[in-house]
């Protein structure tokens, strides 16, 4: 019987915790599928003693039955992708065998990333706090209509179309009067960076190069399952999180029709992850952000430090406005909440309720929220103190986390169906 495609994506501003659950939830299905995004990243998925953090890769490669798709709209660096391959492949995991790359996802060049560190410098301190990934002009480059293609690869002219593109984009740079040779990527200068980047080529001959949307509608025709992984957070949508501080993809479960190739009416369930507190890591609006102890106490307690850059993350209360958005604009029919743990021993836990904007308080994420001044309306939680991680039963959890779950659930209508409770796979609690 023909089966409906579940999604799985974030609903803050990114690292809520998505590796981990498409981990856990990878057994029940056959397929996993990234569907937007590149390097930019960072997907943490612990078992037994082993860790690993995953950027392009889906993050359901740690089981041997189910097939990885990297979909049309993803961004693929072979530089990264090659780490990648290489840190999966020494835990004993034949990567090559369980991933097929879509013919159509767009490459990341040499010079995207030239490009994005040059951008980001003359934004000065409108910066927006990229991952200087290149994921920004990599996807201008393909919305303006001159990207390359991992089917490009097998071209007779490859070579020449990365050279009229990659000087193109030189020539973008010395305009900004930065001299390419003095920019360093992973640490070396530009050209020695661009010599290995094009050697890495090689290990994308090494994958299947699949027309995606075909493979992946055939498999639901025969009744495979499918789930799709969403990267980055809803916040960060390029539409409708707070623009310019966005990443430059559809993050929401629209983006898993277009980067995917699955049409709505085979889309199924949307499960939503959320953090129990709020992150965020670089620039733009974040309202319930605590620039106190409070904020110091979940960034250290959460080990809130970014996967891909390792730079600390902001920290703050779960934004309640911002959550209920989330899952108006994905449609989510499930709700999993991560990082329960890290509440533990706070005394006072709060959620903000609505904003306060010129005097009334308003629940709808404001246009210009980095411009207007907003005053966050709280509601405050009693806390606990029990250790969560070794808990394993939903009734086992305690009172005041319950009840806080609960004000949750009625408050988005949604139900909280799997609770985190530390970052290791067996550390999940499913109601
Ligand atoms: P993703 O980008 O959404 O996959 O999330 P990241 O991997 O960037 O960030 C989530 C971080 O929290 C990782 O370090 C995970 O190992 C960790 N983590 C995930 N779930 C839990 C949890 O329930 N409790 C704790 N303490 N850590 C968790
Ligand atoms: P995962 O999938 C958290 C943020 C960057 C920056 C903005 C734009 O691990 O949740 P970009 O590199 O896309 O130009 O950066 O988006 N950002 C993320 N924040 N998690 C991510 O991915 C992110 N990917 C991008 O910090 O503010
Ligand atoms: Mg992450």
């Amino acid at each position: 019987m023909e089966t409906k495609t579940d999604v799985l994506l974030g609903l803050q501003w990114g690292d809520e915790g998505k590796g981990k659950i498409v981990d856990v939830l990878t057994p029940a299905y056959d397929i996993v599928a990234r569907f937007q995004g590149g390097p930019n990243a960072g997907h943490t998925i612990e078992f037994g003693d082993k860790k690993f953090v995953l950027h392009t890769i889906p993050s359901g490669i740690f089981n041997d039955r189910t097939i990885n798709v990297i979909g049309n709209g993803v961004l693929i660096d072979p530089f990264i992708f090659d780490r990648e391959i290489k840190a999966i492949g020494a835990s004993g995991v034949d990567v090559s065998k369980n991933v097929l790359i879509s013919r159509k996802a767009h490459l990341i060049l040499p010079t995207h990333r030239l490009l994005d560190a040059v951008y980001e410098k003359a934004k000065g301190k409108e910066k927006i706090g990229s991952t200087l990934k290149g994921i920004g002009p990599a996807y201008t480059d393909k919305t303006a209509r001159k990207g390359l293609r991992i089917g490009d690869l097998d071209l007779p002219d490859f070579d020449q179309r990365y050279r009229k593109i990659s000087s193109q984009h030189l020539k973008i740079v010395s305009l900004y009067n930065a001299d390419f040779q003095n920019i360093e990527i992973e640490g070396v200068p530009f050209e020695a960076y661009e010599r290995s980047w094009l050697e890495k080529l090689a290990i994308l001959q090494l994958f299947e190069k699949t027309d995606s949307e075909y493979f992946l509608n055939r498999s639901l025709a025969e009744g495979k399952k499918v789930l799709a992984e969403g990267a980055q957070g809803t916040m960060l949508d390029v539409d409708f999180g707070a623009y310019p501080y966005v990443t430059s993809s559809s993050t929401t479960s629209a983006g898993v029709c277009s980067g995917l190739g699955i049409p709505p009416v085979k889309v199924g369930q949307v499960f939503g992850v959320f953090k129990a507190y709020s992150t965020r890591v670089g620039s733009g609006p974040f309202p319930t952000e605590l620039l106190d102890k409070t904020g110091e106490e979940l960034r250290k307690k959460g080990h809130e430090f970014g996967a891909t850059t390792g730079r600390p993350r902001r920290c703050g209360w779960l934004d309640l406005p911002a959550l209920k958005y989330a899952i108006m604009l994905n449609g989510v029919t499930e709700l999993k909440m991560m990082k329960a743990d890290v509440l533990s021993g706070f005394r006072e836990i709060k959620v903000a309720t609505g904003y306060k904007i010129n005097g009334q308080v308003k629940e709808a994420v404001p246009f210009d929220s980095e411009r207007v001044a907003i005053e966050v309306v709280y509601k405050t939680f009693k806390g606990w103190d029990n250790k969560l991680e070794e808990i394993t039963k939903f009734d086992d959890l305690p009172p005041q986390l319950k009840n806080y779950i609960r004000f949750i659930e009625t408050e988005t209508g949604i139900s909280i169906r799997l609770v985190s409770v530390g970052p290791n796979r067996k550390e999940t609690i499913v109601r």
